[in-house]
C-alpha cells in the first residue's frame, strides 16, 4: 500500500494562489506519486475552490463549526485529490483568501484557520473520510495548528510535518483565543505556542511537528540566526535536529518554453535564436521602443519589501541610463505599485509597469526579457528565478536564501570552468545592485558568451524529481521511526 499523506494548505495552484506556496502546494503531490506516495490535500473551501468542487462527495460535516456548520468534501481537482472544507461562513468570500474588501486581514483569521486545523486534525485521527494518513503534512502559518491540535489531544496520531514557506507570516493572535482555537491552557507556554504574550499559529507548528523543513538549505540556516529568524530563530534553533531544508522545484508541464501557449514563439536551449520574437512581443505588447538592441530587464514579483523593489525602483535611472529597458509585472504594496507607475508614466519607451496579478503576461516575460531581477532582502526559497533558469532569462538575484543556491555566479572563475548561470550579488543594497546590473550588461554584450550562459541556465533541473525523492526519503523515515 503506498505511504499516505495529508497535506494542509491555505493555498493550491490553480485553485488559490497569492504566492509561491500555491505552486509548490499544487505541484508536489504528482510528483510524490511517482515516489510511491500518494497525498491528499485539505483545502478551505474559497469561492474559487468549491466552484472547482462540484462533483464533490460530502464525507463528513461538523454541525458547529466557527459560527454555523460545514461540510467536508472530497473530490478530484486539477489533478489533485482534494478535501475541502465548505464553511461559508468562515471561506465564502472572494478575492485574497486572508484580507477583506479594504485591504485588511479578515477579523477572524484566527477562527478560519483554527477551522482548517480541526478538520485536518479530525482527519488525521481517522475514521473521517477513508483509512486515517501516515503523514500530516502541515504549510506555514496558516495550518500551523495542526500539529499543535494532534499533540495535546494525546492518543495515537499520524507522523507530523510542517514547511515553512516564509517566517514573515507567522499568524499572531491574542491569547484570549486559547480555548475558543481547541487549545488546553497548558498549550499557552514556552514550549508550545505562547509568543511574546500570543498565540502564534506559526509556532505551535515550529515547536510541536515531529520534523521541519523549509524550502531551501541557506534558508534552513539563515532562520537559526537572529538576522534571518524574524524573532523565531531561538526556537529554530532548538528544534536545529529537526530542521532540513528541501528546494522547491516548478511544474515544468506548466513552464514549459517549448509547448507555452502564452509566447510568441515556442522554443528550446537549441532553438535560441526563436526567443528573439518573444522579446518584440513583449516590447510591443508593453508599449516599450521596439528595439533588439537594447536589453530589457523583467520583474514578476509581488512588490513588497522583502523583494527589494523600493532598491530597485531607486536602480532605475541607472538602469536605463545604461540603455536598457525595464519591464515589471506585479501587485503588492501601493506606495511602490504607485511610484512603479510614475516612473513608467515618465520614459514609456523605456519603463513599462503593469500592475497586477497577470500570469499569461508572467510567461511571456519569462520568456522574452534578458534578464530577470530578484533583488531579495530574504528569499526563502523563489519559484521567479527557477522559471527564469528554464526559459532562458539569466536570473540576476540577491545571494540569499534559495536564490544562493538555485544560481551560479558567473563570476570569471565560473566562466572559466564553464558553470555561471545568473548573476549574484551582496549585500542588498543599492549600490550593489547597480554593479550586478553593469556586470549583466557586460556579459550581454558578448553575445557567444550571453548564449552560453543561457543553455547552461536551461540545463539546469528545475523540476520537482529530485525535491519529491527528499520529501520521500523524510516521510519513510518517519514511519519506519513509528515502526521500529
Ligand atoms: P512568493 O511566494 O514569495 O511571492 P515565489 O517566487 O516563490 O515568491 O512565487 C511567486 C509566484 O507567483 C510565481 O509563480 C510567480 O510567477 C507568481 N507571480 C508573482 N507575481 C505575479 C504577478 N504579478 N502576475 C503573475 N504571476 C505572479
Ligand atoms: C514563500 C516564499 C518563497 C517560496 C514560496 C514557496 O512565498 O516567499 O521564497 O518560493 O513560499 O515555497
Amino acid at each position: 500500500m503506498p505511504l499516505r499523506v495529508l497535506a494542509v494548505a491555505s493555498e493550491v495552484y490553480p485553485l488559490v494562489k497569492t504566492g509561491g506556496l500555491a505552486d509548490v502546494v499544487g505541484a508536489l503531490p504528482a510528483a510524490l506519486a511517482k515516489e510511491g506516495i500518494a497525498t491528499r490535500t485539505l483545502v478551505p473551501g474559497y469561492p474559487g475552490v468549491l466552484a472547482a468542487a462540484r462533483d464533490a462527495e460530502v464525507v463528513h460535516a461538523w454541525p458547529a463549526l466557527f459560527g454555523g456548520p460545514a461540510r467536508l468534501l472530497a473530490t478530484r481537482a486539477a489533478g489533485l485529490d482534494l478535501l475541502v472544507v465548505d464553511a461559508p461562513q468562515l471561506f465564502a468570500r472572494p478575492g485574497n483568501p486572508y484580507l477583506g474588501p479594504d485591504g485588511v486581514d479578515w477579523p477572524d483569521n484566527a477562527l478560519r484557520f483554527a477551522a482548517l486545523a480541526q478538520c485536518a486534525a479530525d482527519v488525521a485521527g481517522g475514521g473521517i473520510a477513508g483509512d486515517a494518513p501516515d503523514i500530516v503534512h502541515a504549510h506555514d502559518w496558516q495550518a500551523g495548528l495542526v500539529p499543535a491540535l494532534l499533540h495535546y489531544r494525546g492518543g495515537p496520531r499520524p507522523a507530523t510535518v510542517m514547511t515553512l514557506h516564509n517566517l514573515a507570516f507567522q499568524g499572531l493572535f491574542p491569547r484570549e483565543l486559547l480555548s475558543t482555537v481547541g487549545l488546553p491552557p497548558q498549550a499557552f507556554s514556552l514550549d508550545g505556542v505562547e509568543y511574546h504574550g500570543m498565540i502564534s499559529y506559526l509556532k505551535a507548528g515550529l515547536t510541536l511537528a515531529d520534523r521541519l523543513t523549509t524550502v531551501s538549505p541557506t534558508y534552513a540556516a539563515e532562520i537559526r540566526t537572529p538576522a534571518g529568524g524574524m524573532g523565531m530563530d531561538g526556537v529554530l534553533r532548538l528544534r536545529a535536529g529537526a530542521l532540513s531544508g528541501i528546494l522547491n522545484g516548478i511544474d515544468e508541464a506548466v513552464w514549459d518554453p517549448a509547448r507555452d501557449k502564452e509566447l510568441a514563439s515556442r522554443f528550446g536551449a537549441k532553438h535560441l535564436a526563436r526567443r528573439d520574437a518573444n522579446k518584440a512581443a513583449l516590447q510591443a505588447r508593453l508599449g516599450l521602443a521596439v528595439d533588439p538592441l537594447a536589453p530589457v530587464f523583467g520583474v514578476v514579483s509581488r512588490l513588497t519589501l522583502q523583494k527589494g523593489m523600493d532598491l530597485l525602483h531607486d536602480a532605475l535611472p541607472m538602469l536605463t541610463g545604461a540603455g536598457a529597458q525595464f519591464a515589471l509585472v506585479g501587485a503588492g504594496d501601493a506606495v511602490l505599485e504607485d511610484r512603479f507607475t510614475l516612473a513608467a508614466q515618465r520614459d514609456p519607451r523605456r519603463v513599462a509597469v503593469h500592475v497586477g496579478y497577470d500570469e499569461p503576461l508572467a510567461h511571456l516575460m519569462q520568456g522574452g526579457v534578458d534578464a530577470l531581477l530578484v533583488p531579495s532582502r530574504f528569499e526563502p526559497c523563489g519559484l521567479t528565478q527557477l522559471c527564469a533558469l528554464r526559459y532562458g532569462a539569466i536570473p540576476v538575484v540577491a545571494r540569499v536564501g534559495g536564490l544562493n543556491d538555485t544560481v551560479i555566479d558567473a563570476n570569471d572563475a565560473a566562466l572559466a570552468a564553464g558553470v555561471g548561470t545568473g548573476i549574484q550579488f551582496a549585500p542588498v543594497t543599492q549600490a550593489a545592485l547597480e554593479m550586478a546590473i553593469e556586470r549583466t550588461l557586460v556579459l550581454w554584450r558578448d553575445r557567444a558568451a550571453w548564449r552560453r550562459l543561457q543553455s547552461r541556465a536551461m540545463a539546469c533541473d528545475v523540476g520537482w524529481t529530485r525535491p519529491a525523492r527528499r520529501y520521500a526519503t523524510l516521510y519513510r523515515s518517519l514511519v519506519a521511526g513509528r515502526r521500529a
